[in-house]
């Protein structure tokens, strides 16, 4: 155990991606002064634009407010969607035990249960002040390359993924430490100054030995779980109609879609969910989470996560073959495509048409795309046909260095992710009681989001540094209110 403790591998910003990449996103010469006595312009509120869901859509601000089914359910379905949520709450216990249909938790595993991660429904935070990696943030592993379907290469002892947790009698993987560095200030036209904090994660205690000396590790933390059967329901054509990845329009904005392996479909699709969509439906994304981080198997994947060099995991009892049948996976889904959107805040507000204006101005609607209208999804009568407004355009894009991982993730490079959608960005701090955001949680406040923005994004976000402090506060409010 001693030697295992020593072998530890860091992977910094500067190890994984190119050499000699710039760590602070923006310039450190000072802002060019704008005047604050300019009238700012006030956009106007469109029809239907605080229901960001359509007719889905649920009015509430409270803490939880990331837990309702759409409002246009019906009775009948509604039953579905607690049976799915009584699947996503529950905590999965080794097998054998008397709780049948709950066990088969591990050998190897990250957390007892979907809800551990996606705490209210909603997104996952560093522990301030603690080294160790809080629950809802995981460590994907490959090794550079794909395999036949385009997916990363596992690690080939630790697998795709990193498991600090095990049942008794099985090693775990080992720990994740996590480690902040704050940048030099930035400046911003007025007073402020903003000192980003750049992490490092360490990979310790390892519990089978040491890694592939170039394996390349993505940490992502948990996402929110609202309107994502609305996301499903937008039409592959509209993505494809987004993307623009020769930059034909030369507005520096690419975005292409991903192209990722369906396993049920047995065809490539395009990619959708994840921080680089890397998943191809919600169904998937449960059955990945279901084996990458409880150690469970499903009618999707058959196979437990145990490599060939952890033996004690592949002998490790079973809680039935699959351990998630049909019925309790298409529940999770199910769930997963019907949590509720909840409407704006303040929208008609002046000083929040004023940020909007200026979320317009600065160009982030170029990658955040305010509103679509969703396609007919089968199966899904309360998702299909609705205006929505989630700011998103699913597709990659390269921010730059400093935010990048180094890893691909099918035809996702190092570099590129998923524009996230900002809907139910405004009631972060109420459902989970902090404002970290990114894939890894690394920023502290919407403002820092914002500075962390490079590659494609460059532009926008030196819009926001030049901004004066009214028009800044006033973006800040229109996110707010999102
Ligand atoms: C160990 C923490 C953890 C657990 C447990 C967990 N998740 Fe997640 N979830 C994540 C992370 C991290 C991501 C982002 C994954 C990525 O980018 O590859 C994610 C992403 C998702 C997404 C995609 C969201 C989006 O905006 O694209 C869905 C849906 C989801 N999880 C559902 C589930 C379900 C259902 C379960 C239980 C079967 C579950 N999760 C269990 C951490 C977790
Ligand atoms: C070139 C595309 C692009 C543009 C332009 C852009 N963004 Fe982003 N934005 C992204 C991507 C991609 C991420 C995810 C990056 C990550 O997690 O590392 C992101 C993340 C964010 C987040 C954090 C969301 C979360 O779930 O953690 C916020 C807030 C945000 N952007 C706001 C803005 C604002 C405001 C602007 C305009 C000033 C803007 N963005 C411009 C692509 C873009």
């Amino acid at each position: 155990m001693k030697s295992a403790r020593r072998l530890a591998l860091t992977l910094t910003l500067a190890s994984c991606g190119e050499p000699a990449a710039p760590i602070v996103p923006p310039p450190d010469e000072p802002p060019i002064e704008t005047p604050d006595d300019v009238p700012l312009e006030v956009a106007p509120l469109e029809p239907d634009e605080a229901r960001m869901g359509g007719a889905t859509t649920v009015f509430r601000a409270d803490p939880e407010a990331f837990l309702q089914p759409v409002a246009n359910i019906t009775v009948e379905r509604k039953s579905r969607f607690l049976l799915g949520e009584a699947n996503f709450e529950v905590d999965w216990v080794p097998s054998p035990s008397s709780q049948r249909d709950r066990d088969g938790l591990g050998p190897l595993f990250h957390a007892t249960s979907c809800l551990a991660c996606h705490v209210g429904n909603g997104r996952g935070a560093p522990v301030v002040g603690s080294a160790q990696a809080p629950a809802p943030l995981l460590i994907r592993l490959s090794l550079p390359g794909q395999d036949a379907h385009g997916a990363p290469i596992p690690e080939p002892t630790y697998g795709d993924q990193f498991q600090p947790r095990s049942i008794a009698g099985t090693p775990a993987e080992g720990q994740v430490q996590v480690t902040y560095e704050s940048l030099p200030a930035i400046t911003l036209t007025g007073t402020t100054s903003v000192s980003l904090q750049s992490p490092s994660y360490t990979l310790v205690e390892l519990g089978y030995g040491p890694l592939e000396p170039d394996v390349r590790m993505s940490p992502r933390i948990a996402q929110p779980m609202v309107g994502l059967g609305l996301l499903a329901a937008i039409p592959d054509a509209t993505l494809l109609a987004w993307a623009d990845p020769d930059d034909r329009d030369g507005d520096g904005i690419r975005g292409r879609p991903n192209r990722v392996w369906s396993v049920k479909e047995g065809r490539e699709v395009l990619g959708r969910f994840g921080w680089k969509a890397n998943q191809p439906d919600l169904e998937h994304q449960a059955a990945g989470a279901l084996l990458g981080d409880m150690g469970l198997t499903s009618p999707l994947f058959l196979q437990p996560a145990c490599t060939a060099a952890q033996t004690r995991c592949q002998e490790g009892a079973t809680g039935g073959e699959p351990e998630v049948d049909a019925t309790n996976l298409a529940t999770l889904s199910d769930y997963s495509h019907l949590i509720a959107v909840p409407a704006r805040r303040g929208a008609d507000r002046e000083d929040v048409r004023m940020g909007k204006a200026a979320f317009l101005r600065a160009g982030c609607a170029g990658c955040h795309r305010p509103t679509t209208v969703t396609g007919e999804l089968p199966g899904f009568p309360e998702l299909s046909h609705q205006r929505i407004w989630p700011y998103t355009d699913l597709l990659l894009h390269d921010l730059g260095e400093a935010l990048a991982d180094g890893r691909d993730d099918f035809q996702a490079t190092g570099t590129e992710w998923r524009t996230p959608p900002l809907w139910g960005l405004g009631l972060t701090a109420t459902v989970n009681g902090h404002t970290h955001l990114l894939h890894d949680g690394r920023a502290r406040s919407v403002l820092e989001a914002i500075l962390w923005h490079g590659g494609e994004a460059t532009a926008s976000r030196e819009a926001v540094r030049r901004m004066s402090p009214r028009e800044r506060a006033a973006l800040l409010t229109f996110l707010d209110s999102l």
